[in-house]
């Protein structure tokens, strides 16, 4: 697990109870420890039967609580009454995974441990993760304190469907890792510079139609156009992920819009624009596509085989066009895969498409560009300036351009 900015320095408490899910939680406080945030551990005393402090200790590098009546833990807390020392310094309380009676005793306002005091003195978001066997979950009681707890403003993190240990089948499996962080991400930016903005991003190599199984397609996987996508959830924005692949995990919070040809993209493209702060438009939109589409598969037949192509509509040009009329969208970000003549090809670009930035990739290199989890990008602007970013990660690229889009849109 890379850094997080989001996550840096921030101060999390992980309340942990007693399910099997707790082993899950032993890897949540090392993955939010490796991205930067500072965990807290509290633990009920039936989660110390199926993990022991030990583990979250050496995990998250810090002490960990589990009992209320213990006055000093160390870890340098604020205040040496524990809940009281937790609560103040905390940016956001995460239980994971919540069991049925922990549910309730949250939604009751009970405080018979560290976990159910603690979550009763803390003035910041509450995050609540259940995980229960066996269709405990969908019980009416349980329902109701899921309820009352997301009516005061808790965050509940729906269970996912599947195997429970039992071998039941069911609703009450504790989310992946992944899936939780990006929950914890989607909190803690909710008040980021570009809360109250729409942002439509555009992500993978469009898919030109042959025949009902064959495409064209290019090496675009969409990674970049994906790490815009949570850059800007973490800055506080709607996302609407416009995108051909389906192979990356969708943002958590992001609106995913699965399209396939040019066509295809730019329909939702100009739907979704019309009411949007910013398009980035990081998607590899093909040039050309078949002048026909064959509806039975193309048979072998001649050694050679000639495909008619025609030219795809230019996304770019069709939103400058509805950008003119309508004033939407504010910002217009395009992105330019060069091959040769990097800066002069893409300033070209910048005019021509009326954007205001380009990001212009130089797809010679291996460790960037397509496909890479790296890239190497020269980032223009409408004034000519020009901002070259030496190899790094796709998320810090993403990072760095939605903190320019941030800039433009104040
Ligand atoms: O293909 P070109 O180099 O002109 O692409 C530059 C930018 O234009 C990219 O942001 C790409 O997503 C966009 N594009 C488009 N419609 C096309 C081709 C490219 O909007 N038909």
């Amino acid at each position: 697990m890379s850094a997080i900015a989001l996550l840096r320095d921030k101060r999390i408490i992980l309340g942990v109870c007693g399910s099997i899910a707790a082993y899950k939680a032993a890897d949540l406080a090392s993955k939010l420890t490796q991205a930067g945030a500072s965990v807290d551990v509290v633990m009920t005393e039936a989660a110390q039967r199926f993990v022991s402090p030990l583990t979250f200790q050496a995990l998250s590098g810090r002490p960990v609580y589990t009992d209320m009546w213990r006055a000093e833990f160390g870890g340098g807390l604020p205040s040496h009454i524990a809940h009281i020392g937790l609560a103040e310094r905390a940016d956001l309380m995460v239980v994971a995974p919540a069991t049925a009676n922990t549910l309730a005793k949250l939604a009751g306002g009970l405080a018979d441990d560290l976990l159910t005091v603690t979550a009763l003195a803390i003035a910041c978001p509450l995050m609540i993760a259940p995980a229960m066997d066996g269709g405990m979950y969908d019980h009416p009681a349980v329902q109701a304190n899921r309820e009352i707890l997301s009516s005061r403003g808790a965050h509940v993190i729906e269970p996912e469907s599947g195997r429970f240990a039992s071998g039941l089948v069911g609703a009450g499996r504790l989310p992946e890792t992944a899936a939780l962080i990006g929950h914890i991400r989607r909190v803690l930016g909710r008040d980021g510079e570009l809360a109250g903005h729409k942002l439509v991003v555009t992500a993978g190599g469009t898919r030109e139609a042959l025949d009902p199984v064959r495409f064209i397609t290019n090496r675009s996987t969409g990674k970049q156009g994906y790490a815009i996508a949570q850059a800007a959830l973490d800055a506080g924005a709607e996302v609407v992920l416009i995108s051909t692949t389906a192979h990356l995990p969708t943002p958590v919070g992001a609106r995913k819009v699965t399209v396939g040809s040019a066509e295809s993209m730019k329909d939702a493209v100009l739907a979704h624009v019309a009411d949007s702060s910013a398009l980035i438009m990081a998607a590899a939109v093909a040039d050309y596509t078949p002048r026909t589409v064959s509806e039975q598969k193309i048979k072998k037949s001649d050694k050679s085989l000639t495909l008619p192509l025609t030219r795809t509509p230019d996304i770019l040009m069709a939103v400058k066009a509805q950008r003119a009329q309508t004033g939407y969208p504010m910002i217009v970000v395009g992105f330019a895969a060069e091959s040769e003549n990097l800066v002069e090809n893409a300033s070209g670009k910048l005019q021509s498409k009326g954007l205001d930035l380009l990001v212009a990739n130089d797809i010679t290199a291996d460790d960037a560009g397509f496909a890479a989890d790296t890239n190497r990008v020269v980032v223009l602007d409408m004034d000519g300036g020009l901002h070259s970013i030496e190899r790094t990660s796709k998320d810090n690229i993403g990072a760095y351009i939605i903190e320019r889009v941030g800039g433009l849109l104040e």
